[in-house]
């Protein structure tokens, strides 16, 4: 499939364009129903004045929490725009590397479409396969990162498919649970893994890195300008005492970080450490590594990042494979750019509608990015 058109130009903001939501049964991957790997292959390592939405979009990096459809678990951010640029249909077989509340699966499965879907969180996986067990063997939901993908798919037998979609970061439902420890709000355990079988908590991390590894986390993944000053300070409490809850973390970043702007202090400081707990970027820069083989040629990658260290890889990912001709100084003249393997959907990022952005405060500083194989 190669869209001859910019699906942007057509797409309203209600529906996708040639898009057929009607329920349908095709013909899926048979024998994939209720597939449930025992083990866990893909973990191991192959590896103020804001309101209480924006606090929480805050936590998430950006992403913030409503409750909404699937009972309150996660209000999916840019349905139809993922949808529009995916053109689920019968016969067609997606992969959706962040299944989450399901949201994003549910819609290309009720589009005819068949889902292989993948998450780290066997808490999300519960819930998705509760939801979405009304579509059968056109659905599969398998526990592990999407930097192995590729994997994921030969253990059910399909090497290639029509479209791949990232919904990158945490979910609603993670945030809001205290216990899993995401939230600068809530007190619970400092853990912010989204597989709780992983083996990096938050706070081993906080606990027993040292301060110069600290501080570049701060400052890498977080762009935290006290970042040395954090690190100090958590060094210097952790002499006393491990520091084991989220509170107490929250508490001593604002001691050195006191409250002023619209965002909790905190705010930068968790985002940095959720990213190092869950390898996030490398775990991406490995999934992207893999679409290409993943995809067949007219399949479609999209991608939606909340924060712009997560956009950049994506960008520069896409920019670099999807150049007709690349040119060096030292060249006489440009040449064919020999890794050309997506011409891009999107030029510029896609953001959510103003009306999606007003009922679902997350969705704010979401960007959709998306990519035909060619
Ligand atoms: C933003 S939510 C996805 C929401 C989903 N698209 C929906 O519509 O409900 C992100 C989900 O992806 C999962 N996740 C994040 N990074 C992952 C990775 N590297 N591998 C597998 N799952 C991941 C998280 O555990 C979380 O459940």
């Amino acid at each position: 499939m190669i869209l001859s058109v910019n699906p942007w130009l057509e797409l309203g903001r209600t529906g996708a364009p040639g898009v057929n939501y009607a329920m349908g049964r095709s013909t899926g991957a048979a024998g994939m129903e209720g597939l449930v790997l025992s083990a866990d292959p893909w973990q191991a390592d192959w590896s103020g004045p804001e309101s209480a939405d924006d606090r929480r979009a805050d936590e998430a990096g950006g992403e913030s929490v409503q409750d909404g459809e699937a009972g309150g678990y996660h209000v999916s951010v840019m349905l139809d725009e993922v949808v529009a640029v995916l053109q689920p249909t019968p016969g067609r077989c997606f992969f959706d590397g962040t299944l989450g509340g399901g949201g994003h699966s549910e819609a290309l499965l009720r589009a005819g479409a068949t889902v292989i879907a993948c998450d780290q969180d066997p808490e999300a996986l519960a819930h998705a396969r509760a939801r979405l067990s009304r579509f059968g063997d056109r659905f599969t939901a398998l526990h592990g990162n999407f930097s192995a993908m590729q994997a994921m798919l030969a253990s059910v037998g399909v090497t290639q498919v029509d479209g791949i979609v990232l919904d990158l970061g945490v979910s609603s439902r993670q945030i809001d649970v205290a216990e899993r420890g995401f939230s600068f709000q809530k007190d619970g355990p400092l853990d912010m893994r989204m597989n709780p079988g992983a083996p990096l908590s938050a706070a081993t991390l906080v606990n027993e890195a040292d301060e110069a590894e600290l501080a570049r986390i701060f400052w890498e993944y977080g762009e935290e300008r006290a970042s040395r000053r954090i690190a100090r300070a958590i060094v210097e409490a952790r002499a006393a005492r491990r520091i084991e809850r989220t509170l107490e973390l929250a508490r001593l970043v604002e001691s050195v970080l006191p409250r002023g702007g619209a965002k909790h202090p905190a705010t930068r400081v968790f985002q940095a450490l959720r990213m190092a707990v869950n390898d996030e970027m490398l775990r991406l820069e490995e999934a992207l590594g893999q679409t290409v083989g993943c995809l067949k040629p007219g399949g479609v990658l999209a991608i939606i990042t909340f924060h712009s260290l997560e956009d950049r890889m994506v960008k520069q990912y896409l920019r670099r494979h999807s150049e007709k001709t690349i040119d060096r100084p030292e060249w006489p003249e440009a040449r064919p750019n020999p890794e050309r393997y997506f011409e891009l959907l999107t030029k510029k990022p896609v953001a959510p509608s103003v009306s999606e952005q007003e009922a679902n405060p997350r969705s704010r500083s979401a960007k959709l990015r998306a990519a035909i194989r060619v």
